[in-house]
């Protein structure tokens, strides 16, 4: 169970476009404006004293002019909530002052140290961005501009330093003290503090320093790198959560020596540490040779944790590591082009896990989640490019289009010149920059020239926003056909007209008959290209953008024979997957907007039973892919599929009729999704065939759930009470938690009394109530977040209540418009204490353009209930002020 960003859609509308800017509106930084910094910074000297209210930090900074920059007589120390207690240059005091939060101290020669001193409350910290403390511990998160809440620095990402760090604390409290690079020293003051010193020999931006003060015990395992090297590995967590860190060292390892066999990267220090924190603004941080993690990303075992969560822990620690070449060693010049790391990163893990548990599947999964996330991000009025050119505040840019289309546009790269040129541009990317401050123009520079490709018009990717369209036409010639492909690029906000841009697309022309054509790589160049392809057979079939080489929409209307051929026997899993998809995506928009005549719509679901029938018939299949068969397309997706145009998506229908389909398949199909649900329910969890089974299982109760309550609440109680891992567990209970029926109670019950003490299970608790099904989720919601349990310090916990809420469209979308309501109070309530993770929840209700009109007003309502409110942060108010221009 994930929490991806929520639905929604758009209207026309006046807003704030034409009004003034109000008196605290945040400025704008534009990618434009980008000039060096007059200054570098080559060494930097910190010294803690540490404690949980109260922590002293000296910083010493050496500084010479850089002569690649325009001459300055001062220098802008970034602060944010500091005050300095002293300020000195070469040791004598200046004459400093205060511009906003950052102090401007005045230097003339061409090199200084300056010292600057500040104190800092740990304790105070709810916004989890610098110096905080958490479960008794202490630790930091910098990434993007959190080091000037800890000191006055120029915190951008362009100025790299050597660091070394002294750390001073209380013995009992803190016994491990860690920070980036090597431990070079500690001592005993023998007063009940203890010191350490440690030294990163990697010069690195602020963004990347981290320090960890607590009381934490390490799984660790030495990892030997192709060279030799031996790497201290180690997981630190608290003493409790220790026998649940095996799977993430493991997963550790397992990245280390994929990335050098697949993308010739060596680890380049003697130690790795990840820390696990349970209160986390995201998912980990990739700090120079210490990562931070949020605990749902380290632990993991059979009872207390899913199989789609240690995929996840494996891809997350993947990525992190993957981080230490594509964003450590080469990193970001300005945050515009944050896109450079973490669009690669993306793809790196992506890839990592497509070699470790099979690529069809994974590819499904990556595209299902672009699809939910990214696509109705391009289609509404907080869409910008992957690099954007502008932005308030920058956390949030950390968005499903920077990370994920980030990956698909090189992944469009990697198919283009296939893997082996790829590597060579990476190779060289690598090798350019190394120790550098790059910009994405250079990571393409280095494909084109590594690779030998000319990407003059692919540039277009980097800074065009909105998700291409490609119209497909076919026409039979003699033994050819002519494929013809017209795209267009939506507009956006502040991008009204678009340009072409080259689309590689894999293709296929299949014959209805039973012969199967042969793959090919197309690339569309033009708004309108022709193709000659050649014919494998009478009635052509085109099997088009398999493997999802382009995140684009194709606009077809096939006929449905030819969808269900290709369901049933296409020869790219991919392709089998997407036809089933769009035989649903058809019917279903087509149900939910009244199109279809009777007998149509009688058709339409019987094509679906019918493909559902084989997918659960075909003994060549495996049941993780089986699994991806009898997924229909969510309700997100369904909306960006129904607002087309003028249309508007209407969230009732669209679930109505989502519904009504599971209910004819699991009433047409009962008795196999039974035998299904039997055979899977038999297999063993060390089984090698136990994850696939878990995972058809599951599927099975709730289709039938959708026919059958009663028979479905005895199965999902048996399988509950039978479940010797979470994976089943959890399945059972999230149907059970959808019905209303007398099973529910005590296992819900049960559930949360046998896992009480654990917070990623309880989020689990909270997350399966407010996702389910049950009439009455708005009522469950409210009353937990009166739970003591609950709590909105705690970022996990609010995402698994009310991010959880938000993409449940049933509930969020109820028409009397509570469930706007509800968020739109808890970004109030939440902005004070954490704006970052309170602007997430924005956009969820920014989509009302494309949703119908009496929905529209309601969240409408709410955003601008949200402005009216004053004193925003600039994380929300700039979400919020978005949203109501479109
Ligand atoms: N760089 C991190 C990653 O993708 C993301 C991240 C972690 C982050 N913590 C953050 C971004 C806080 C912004 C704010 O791996
Ligand atoms: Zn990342």
């Amino acid at each position: 169970m994930d929490i991806t960003t929520p639905p929604i859609a758009p209207e026309a509308g006046p807003a704030l476009a034409d009004a003034a800017p109000t008196p605290h509106e945040p400025p704008v930084i534009r990618r434009e404006d980008y000039r060096p910094f007059p200054w570098l910074v080559p060494e930097v000297r910190l010294d803690f004293t540490l404690g949980l209210t109260h922590t002293l930090v000296e910083a010493q900074l050496t500084v010479q002019r850089n002569a690649r920059a325009d001459r300055a007589e001062t220098i802008r120390l970034n602060g944010d909530g500091l005050a300095p207690l002293g300020v000195l240059v070469d040791g004598a005091p200046v004459d400093w002052h205060m511009d906003g939060g950052d102090c401007i101290v005045p230097l003339r020669g061409e090199t200084h140290l300056i010292t600057i001193t500040t104190a800092i409350d740990p304790s105070a910290n709810t916004q989890l961005m610098g110096l905080y403390a958490s479960n008794g511990m202490l630790c930091t998160q910098c990434e993007a501009e959190g080091f000037r809440r800890i000191t006055f620095f120029p915190d951008r990402p362009d100025v790299l330093s050597v660091y070394r760090v002294r750390m001073c604390g209380d013995k009992a409290a803190f016994p491990v003290l860690l920070c980036n690079g090597n431990k070079i020293a500690e001592g005993d003051n023998g007063d009940g503090t203890h010191w350490a010193e440690w030294h990163d020999p990697w010069p690195k931006p602020s963004y990347l320093f981290a320090l960890v003060a607590g009381d934490l015990v390490a799984n660790s395992r030495p990892f030997t790198t192709c060279s030799g090297r031996v790497v201290t590995c180690n997981i630190w967590v608290r003493k409790e959560d220790l026998a649940r860190t095996d799977h993430a060292l493991e997963s550790l390892h397992r990245a280390m020596k994929w990335d050098e066999e697949v993308f010739g990267r060596e680890y380049d220090l003697d130690l790795y540490n990840i820390v696990a924190v349970s209160d986390f603004n995201m998912g980990a941080m990739e700090n120079k040779g210490l990562n931070i993690f949020n605990t749902k990303y380290v632990l993991a075992d059979p009872d207390t944790a899913t199989d789609a969560d240690f995929d996840a822990v494996e891809g997350v620690i993947a990525h992190e590591y993957f981080h230490n070449w594509s964003g450590n060693r080469v990193t970001c010049r300005d945050w515009f082009q944050l896109s450079l790391k973490e669009g690669f990163t993306v793809l790196r893990d992506q890839l990592f896990s497509q070699d470790m548990r099979g690529e069809a599947v994974k590819r499904i999964e990556d595209v299902r989640i672009l699809r939910a996330a990214q696509f109705p991000e391009d289609a509404g009025p907080l869409a910008h490019p992957i690099r954007p050119d502008s932005y308030r505040e920058i956390s949030n840019f950390y968005t499903a289009t920077v990370y994920n289309k980030g990956a698909e546009v090189i992944r469009m790269m990697r198919s283009m010149v296939g893997e082996a040129r790829f590597r060579a541009g990476c190779d060289l990317y690598f090798a350019r920059h190394d120790g550098e401050a790059a910009t994405c123009e250079e990571f393409v520079k280095a494909i084109e020239d590594g690779a030998g490709i000319d990407l003059s018009r692919f540039r277009l990717w980097y800074s065009q926003a909105g998700t291409p369209r490609v119209a497909v036409s076919q026409e039979v010639e003699g033994d050819r056909l002519r494929l013809t492909l017209r795209q267009s690029v939506p507009p956006t906000p502040g991008q009204p007209h678009k340009q072409p841009m080259p689309i590689p697309l894999r293709l296929a022309v299949h014959s209805r008959r039973g012969a199967l054509g042969e793959e090919r790589l197309i690339v569309l160049e033009e708004a309108e290209q022709s193709f000659d392809l050649p014919l494998a057979g009478p009635d052509p079939v085109v099997s088009i953008n398999r493997g999802f080489t382009a995140p684009v929409i194709i606009e077809r209307t096939l006929a449905r024979e030819d969808l269900v051929f290709l369901a049933a026997h296409d020869d790219d899993p991919f392709a089998r997957s997407e036809a089933l998809q769009e035989l649903a995506v058809a019917h279903l928009v087509g149900v939910a907007s009244g199109t279809l005549a009777p007998d149509e719509q009688a058709a339409g679901e019987a094509a679906i039973i019918a493909a559902f029938a084989s997918s659960l018939a075909d003994n060549a299949l495996d049941d993780a892919m089986r699994g991806e068969l009898l997924l229909l397309p969510s309700e997100t997706y369904l909306f960006e599929a129904m607002a087309v145009g003028e249309r508007k998506a209407d969230p009732g229908a669209i679930h109505a009729a989502r519904e009504g389909l599971k209910a004819a398949i699991g009433a047409a199909l009962g008795g196999e999704l039974r035998a299904l649900h039997a055979r899977a329910s038999a297999v063993a969890r060390e089984d090698p065939a136990g994850r696939g089974a878990r995972k058809v299982k599951t599927i099975a109760l709730g289709l039938i759930a959708a026919a059958d309550p009663a028979a479905a609440a005895a199965l999902a109680a048996a399988q509950y009470d039978a479940a010797d891992n979470m994976t089943d567990r959890q399945g059972a209970l999230m149907v059970l938690a959808g019905l209303d029926c007398p099973e529910r109670e005590g296992r819900l019950a049960d559930f949360y009394a046998r896992y009480r003490d654990n917070a990623l299970v309880v989020d689990k608790w909270f997350s399966l109530q407010a996702l389910s099904l049950h009439p009455q989720v708005i009522d469950h919601v409210r009353a937990l977040a009166e739970h003591p349990d609950f709590t909105l310090r705690n970022p996990n916990r609010v995402r698994a209540l009310h991010m959880a809420f938000a993409g449940n469209p049933k509930a969020f979308h109820a028409p009397s418009g509570e469930g706007y309501r509800i968020i739109a109070d808890v970004i109030l309530a939440l902005d004070p204490i954490n704006p970052q993770t309170a602007a997430r929840f924005v956009p969820a209700l920014g989509r009302w353009q494309r949703i119908e009109p009496g929905r529209a007003a309601l969240m409408r309502a709410e955003l601008e209930r949200i402005m009216a409110a004053g004193k925003l942060s600039r994380d929300t108010f700039e979400q919020v002020s978005r949203s109501l221009e479109g």
